[in-house]
């Protein structure tokens, strides 16, 4: 049987504690939105993005997770997160449209980085990865066209 065969494979880790820590990035803007948003939307976006949140914790779990799978260590400090990080953290946005703009921008970079680490895991055999990020890119292309269609 083969197991642990991905260890030591050093870029897909590095990459993959590259997403936690941007994932931990967006868990937090959406508690913020959760907090803050003000204004006629406010039940329905505060619950939305406390849906979002509470799956997003469940996400990071599989990330980290599948970094320890695959032999190596997720990052784990608000320290190291904010280093390794290439989102942004929101601070003071409360206004419906900007809280959702911002949740879409977050999103599709996520996105963009699920693709990434799809290919890279897939050119390594690594099926396990591939299908997490294939979960993680059909939920995020729902979430996307729901949100998007709650602009006009
Ligand atoms: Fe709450």
């Amino acid at each position: 049987m083969k197991s642990n065969v991905y260890i030591n494979h050093p870029d897909l880790v590095n990459k993959l504690n590259q997403l936690l820590s941007d994932y931990q990035i967006y868990y937090q803007n959406l508690r913020a939105f959760h907090w803050l948003v003000k204004g006629q939307q406010f039940y329905m976006l505060h619950e939305k993005f406390e849906e979002f949140y509470t799956q997003s914790a469940e996400d990071i779990d599989e990330i980290a997770e599948r970094i320890l799978m695959i032999g190596g260590k997720p990052l784990h400090t608000f320290e190291d997160y904010l280093k390794h990080a290439s989102l942004k953290a929101e601070k003071n946005v409360d206004s419906p449209s900007e809280t959702v703009a911002k949740t879409i921008a977050n999103l599709e970079h996520l996105l963009g980085q699920f693709r990434e680490i799809a290919e890279m895991a897939g050119d390594s055999g690594d099926e396990g990865t591939v299908a997490l990020m294939g979960d993680f890119i059909s939920a995020a292309e729902k979430n996307l066209w729901m949100l998007n269609s709650l602009k006009v």
